[in-house]
């Protein structure tokens, strides 16, 4: 069976709120609490923390974060670390791994498919980078540190993104960390967490019951002679931040507990429908496909669909299916270069136009001025820019493969375009080499997708 995790990311934009110690101590209190539940981190950040506050000693990383973004699945990226608690070591490349990442839900589509368990906890940088905005959106609760006035000001850029996107804010929860319990104030709100919490709730944002308090003995943990970093579990018992972790993993426990179904599962099953609308398109697409090669009229689906260069498609998507590549090239060697009789397949000007055509696409049309006599014929270039506009009129070329004096472009216009009656519809043909042994590939989703793109920007030139 699939495991999705429930994925907890602490996030701020301000530096030094007590994210990285939030998190890690979270984690080590969590796995306290329950033993049998699997607890995993990572770092978005490049202060190795982590890797130094769970390695054990002569540990060797072999993964980091690096191959999680590049795709690698995410439960064989962890690490059996100290106090139960599994990690993925942090990366040094990480400006480099912010390229593989292509859209802020990346993130939440690699942890779908990450075999992952439990709870997984993400430490990020004071930033709110691509890195940052992926670990958000994939979090079920996102804690925020706000340790005073100018954190809870930088809060804003956090929710202001998810309202960007529309996101539900529900995962949005601070928690008042670094608080001295010395500062007292007269008036209503007599302590920091207090006024913190009380700005927090009348700017509409959830605030967690439990606080960090500011604690010279937990700030003392990740400086000693030994140059590690001590847990607040087994090195601060006695302070208050020992009670307050503990009453914050209970709760995370409970929360936990109660999530059925965590986002990484909801997210899988989205990709999945997803992923059965795309198959049900696609099939729809191959289902109907024109069976015959346009030119040579033999069938080309579905035994033959390994010789297909070219799909076609109608601008207003009626008429589509394969060319043989072959015939496309003398079709276009005898309307456009208008080499005359037959054209064996080793004749060096196939050879030639086989090369130029694979990067190019064509366009056909009846001529906008004179749609009974005359084609449009278009050569654009793979990125859509044009490279040639020629007009073939319908008796242009003095026969060829076909024997009779009629352009054969001018039959592949008659044939997708033909309207009602003896008209044209409004549309034209669009042309597109395919890939060699693999010519339904352009039928499926990003191919279709850049395919439906390109047809969509020549229609914006043209019509
Ligand atoms: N409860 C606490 N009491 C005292 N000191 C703390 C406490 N929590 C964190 N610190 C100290 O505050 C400093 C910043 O903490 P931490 O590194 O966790 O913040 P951060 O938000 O992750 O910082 P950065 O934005 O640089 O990643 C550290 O020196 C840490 O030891
Ligand atoms: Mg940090």
């Amino acid at each position: 069976m699939n495991k999705f995790p429930y994925i907890i990311t602490v996030s701020s934009e301000k530096g030094g709120v007590g994210k990285t110690t939030l998190a890690t101590n979270l984690a080590i209190f969590l796995k306290a609490l329950d033993e049998d539940l699997p607890v995993s981190i990572f770092s978005f950040d490049n202060h190795f923390t982590i890797d130094k506050m769970f390695s054990f000693k002569g540990d060797k990383h072999e993964h980091t974060v690096t191959d999680l973004l590049s795709g690698e699945t995410g439960n064989q990226l962890l690490q059996t670390g100290q106090y139960g608690v599994n990690f993925i070591p942090s990366s040094q490349n990480l400006s480099q791994a912010k390229k593989m990442i292509k859209g802020p839900m990346s993130l939440a589509r690699m942890i779908s498919t990450s075999e992952m368990d439990g709870i997984l906890i993400i430490d990020t940088r004071p930033d709110l980078d691509i890195l940052t905005e992926n670990a958000l959106y994939a979090a079920d609760k996102v804690l925020i540190p706000v340790k005073d006035m100018p954190s809870l000001e930088n809060c804003r850029n956090i929710f202001a993104l998810f309202d960007k996107r529309g996101l539900d804010k529900k995962s949005l929860v601070l928690i008042p960390c670094l608080i001295d319990e010395r500062i007292k104030f007269d008036g209503l709100f007599a302590d920091q967490k207090t006024l913190l919490r009380a700005f927090a709730i009348n700017r509409g944002y959830k605030c967690h019951d439990t606080y960090i308090s500011k604690s010279p003995k937990v700030e003392s943990l990740n400086t000693n002679p030994d140059g590690k970093i001590y847990p607040v579990l087994t090195h601060g018992r006695g302070t208050d931040v020992h009670g307050q972790f503990t009453a914050l993993a209970r709760d995370i426990l409970a929360d936990y507990q109660a999530t059925k179904e965590p986002r990484s599962l909801l997210f899988h099953n989205w990709l999945e429908a997803e992923n059965e609308k795309e198959r049900i398109s696609y099939e729809a697409r191959l289902g109907g496909l024109n069976r015959d090669c346009l030119i040579c009229k033999r069938n080309i689906l579905p035994e033959s669909i390994g010789t297909a260069g070219y799909y076609y498609e109608t601008s207003d998507g009626i008429f589509s299916g394969f060319l043989e590549e072959d015939c496309f090239l003398k079709v276009l060697s005898q309307s456009i270069y208008n080499i005359k009789g037959q054209i064996s397949d080793e004749d060096p000007t196939l050879m030639l136009l086989r090369e130029s055509t694979r990067d190019s696409i064509f366009v056909l049309r009846p001529h906008p001025e004179n749609c009974s006599s005359a084609v449009e014929f278009r050569r654009y270039d793979s990125s859509g820019q044009l490279l040639t506009n020629r007009r073939i009129n319908y008796r242009d070329h003095a026969g060829g493969m076909f024997h009779d004096d009629r352009c054969p472009l001018y039959d592949i216009v008659g044939t997708t375009l033909s309207g009602y009656g003896n008209s044209f519809r409004e549309a034209f043909l669009i042309i597109h080499p395919v890939e060699p042994g693999r010519p339904d590939k352009i039928l499926q989703k990003e191919s279709y997708r850049s395919f439906s793109t390109i047809k969509g920007s020549i229609a914006a030139m043209i019509t």
